[in-house]
């Protein structure tokens, strides 16, 4: 089957002909298949996943965290409730990691009681499959801190989480428990009181890259990015990429590829409220129409990072990978 020609900024679809909302979201690969996890606000949903061997064809498996999902208490400080009266919560930025120890999938997410962005909290999920009906946990905030915009990140053999804190201007990384149900200590601050968010981090060449944008809400603002050695020493001052508005969009992900021996670093953004975005910073608006940046990140021999301007992309898993048409 021919590879798909997906065109940035615009409604991409599922095998079934719908809308895929994934944002804020991560494409993972657990054994032979790529899983995109992301945020749906609409209905009774929370997350989404959908499954693609191919990177073109995504197949919807189902919103595996809705108002309706199953809840069990494993003793966080937040409460269970999916609802707050007749309102949803928040759900965003949901994140998916497999634990070998337990054989559970784990969904590392940012909690908001939907009324305020006041209760800046970590929500957690688990399930025995990738794509099943996920539990719900609850929420609580890691030693007492603020946790918004997150990630997580695996590196040399234990996963870490990462998230906006200190009314968003400070960003912590927290090596994760055994079970990747916990945070078992706080390993780095960084860019202390520069207000970043949406972090996504890489590896290259034997250093660990960091993404982030800076705070101005659902409109996009100029990239920046760091450099380390290792996940736990100093970070390189944070210097841009990609435009202004990094071309209209917000990080939320890397997707690594290697095909035929050529690694490539796909960046992975939400550009909120898609092609048809007004300029205006107005709350949820337009999330039906909010879709993606896909674009290449190179870097160069200096260290320097580059993100491609991209208007229309292929995936091709057979031979070049990640091509940027336009
Ligand atoms: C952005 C953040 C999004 C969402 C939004 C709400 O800065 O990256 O995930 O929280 O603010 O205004």
């Amino acid at each position: 089957m021919a590879n798909k020609i997906f065109k940035n900024g615009e409604n991409w679809f599922d095998t079934d002909g719908n809308i895929i909302h994934a944002h804020g979201g991560h494409i993972v690969k657990f054994n032979d298949t790529y899983y995109w996890y992301g945020e749906n606000r609409i209905d009774n949903a929370y997350v989404n996943c959908y499954a693609s061997k191919d990177l073109n064809n995504w197949e919807f498996r189902k919103s595996i965290l809705t108002t309706d999902s199953k809840v069990k208490d494993l003793g966080f400080e937040g409460n269970l409730a999916l609802k707050i009266g007749d309102k949803k919560i928040n759900i965003e930025r949901p994140k998916v990691i497999y634990n070998k120890k337990t054989g559970k999938y784990i969904m590392w997410a940012h909690y908001e009681n939907g009324l305020n962005y006041n209760e800046a909290a970590i929500a957690i999920a688990s399930c025995d499959t990738p794509d099943g009906n996920f539990t719900y946990h609850g929420y609580f905030r890691p030693f007492s801190y603020m946790s918004r915009d997150c990630n997580v990140f695996e590196y040399e053999g234990n996963m870490y989480f990462i998230s906006a804190s200190n009314e968003n201007k400070d960003l912590h990384i927290y090596r994760l428990t055994d079970d990747y149900l916990g945070v078992a200590e706080r390993v780095n601050l960084l860019f202390e009181g520069e207000s970043r968010e949406a972090p996504a981090l890489f590896t290259h060449n034997e250093k660990i890259y960091i993404l982030t944008s800076a705070c101005t809400g659902w409109r996009p603002n100029r990239g920046g990015y760091s450099f380390s050695d290792n996940i736990l020493s100093k970070w390189a001052k944070l210097r841009d990429f990609g435009d202004d508005t990094t071309y209209h969009s917000q990080p939320t992900s890397v997707l690594n590829l290697s095909v035929n021996g050529k690694e490539q670093h796909i960046y992975i953004g939400d550009r909120w409220g898609g092609n048809q975005w007004d300029g205006h910073n107005r709350k949820c608006f337009a999330y039906e129409n909010s879709s993606y940046y896909f674009s290449l990140i190179e870097i160069d021999e200096n260290g320097k990072l580059i993100l491609k301007e991209c208007d229309e992309f292929t995936i091709d898993l057979d031979s070049n990978g990640f091509e940027i048409v336009k």
